[in-house]
């Protein structure tokens, strides 16, 4: 099975992805409504000599929330302390993060979504005014610390905007909205990426794997980096479109840019529960993955792509489902 979507843990991977990352605004392919207002925002804030307003990035996984954090500290000019949201399990945890900041310095906090409500309340003020008022000791020995804090720029990122609550979500000045890429910033991240790989591309070729990326450069690396492989012991090293096409159909990237995972979404909807409605809990169920990771990776894709519709029952496989994969789309009666 090759699933092209997760985030793969291996270290390999990791470092791959650390020198991918464009590190300056004019070095981040696409996401031109975002980049154009986040320039504003830090000229502006630099020219005032004042922080940068805490920045919400959500979108899907590899859209590049993470490469856009960094990019933000670069272009401040500052240091970046990341961690996540699942990493700060106490107040304690989140107090000592805050602690070791530099006037100025950006805090980026990944899946910030799952903080624990206790940590959440401490960041409020944290957010509002830099300080933070904690308890120490326990019973009737504690007392309220308060902490004045540096000032900083906290950039939160999530997959989903929906789990954040209200308060926390009202904290940020800026929010950004990833969308999936177009083919044509696809492209240029793929020819981006052959550079650095010293990898020949054929222009259909880079097409080509853009196309079937899911509209999400974590995709469109990892792709290349297969293909690349392909060419190497099929061809000449070399990634045509020849290579391309017969690479991705071994690697079970069809045609619209679904995996394996996504068609047997849509197969186990049309064959099990006559193309739905089906809740997304027993879709998960029947591919073996959680919850989560189908609303978080897979279903926003396939809706964008209108193979699955949500209503208020559950979800639908849409006609161009069932076209797309061969089943005839049965008529009502
Ligand atoms: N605009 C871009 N231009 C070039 N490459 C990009 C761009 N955005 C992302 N990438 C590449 O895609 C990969 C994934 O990006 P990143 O890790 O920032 O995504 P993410 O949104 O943080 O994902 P996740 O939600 O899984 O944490 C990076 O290796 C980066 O090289
Ligand atoms: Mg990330």
């Amino acid at each position: 099975m090759n699933d092209i979507l997760s985030k793969d843990p291996m270290d390999e991977e990791v470092a791959l992805e650390k020198s991918l990352r464009p590190q300056f605004l004019s070095q981040y392919i696409g996401q031109d409504k975002i980049k154009e207002q986040l320039e504003i925002f830090i000229k502006a804030a630099k020219m005032r000599e004042e922080v940068l307003d805490h920045v919400l990035l959500f979108g899907p996984p590899g859209l590049g929330k993470t490469t856009m954090a960094f990019v933000i500290a670069n272009e401040l000019g500052v240091h970046i302390k990341q961690t996540a949201g699942p990493a700060i399990e106490k107040p304690g945890d989140l107090v000592a993060i805050l602690n070791e900041l530099e006037p100025g310095d950006v805090l980026f906090i990944d899946e910030i979504h799952r903080l624990p409500m206790q940590v959440e309340e401490i960041l409020y003020s944290a957010m509002e005014d830099f300080y933070i008022d904690i308890m120490l000791g326990n019973g009737d020995g504690s007392r309220s610390v308060h902490l004045d804090l540096p000032p900083f720029t906290l950039v939160g990122a999530t997959t989903r905007a929906g789990m954040l609550s209200n308060p926390l979500r009202a904290r940020f000045g800026i929010t950004a909205h990833m969308e999936y890429y177009n083919e044509t910033s696809l492209e240029e991240i793929i020819k981006r990426t052959a550079d650095i790989f010293e990898v020949d591309v054929i222009d259909d070729a880079a097409l080509e794997i853009a196309l079937r990326s899911r509209g999400t450069p974590r995709i469109a690396n990892r792709l290349l980096k297969r293909v690349r492989d392909f060419a190497q012991i099929m061809g000449n090293g070399t990634v045509d479109k020849l290579i391309t096409d017969k690479a991705l159909t071994i690697l079970d990237v069809d045609n619209e840019g679904l995996d394996y995972i996504d068609q047997k979404i849509l197969r186990n909807m049309i064959e099990m529960y006559a193309g739905g409605p089906v809740g997304l809990s027993t879709i998960a169920v029947n591919i073996a993955e959680d919850r989560e990771t189908v609303e978080d990776m897979y279903e926003p894709y396939l809706i964008q792509k209108g193979f699955i519709m949500r209503t208020k029952q559950g979800r639908k496989a849409t006609q161009r489902a069932y076209a797309h994969l061969g089943y005839p789309y049965p008529t009502e009666n």
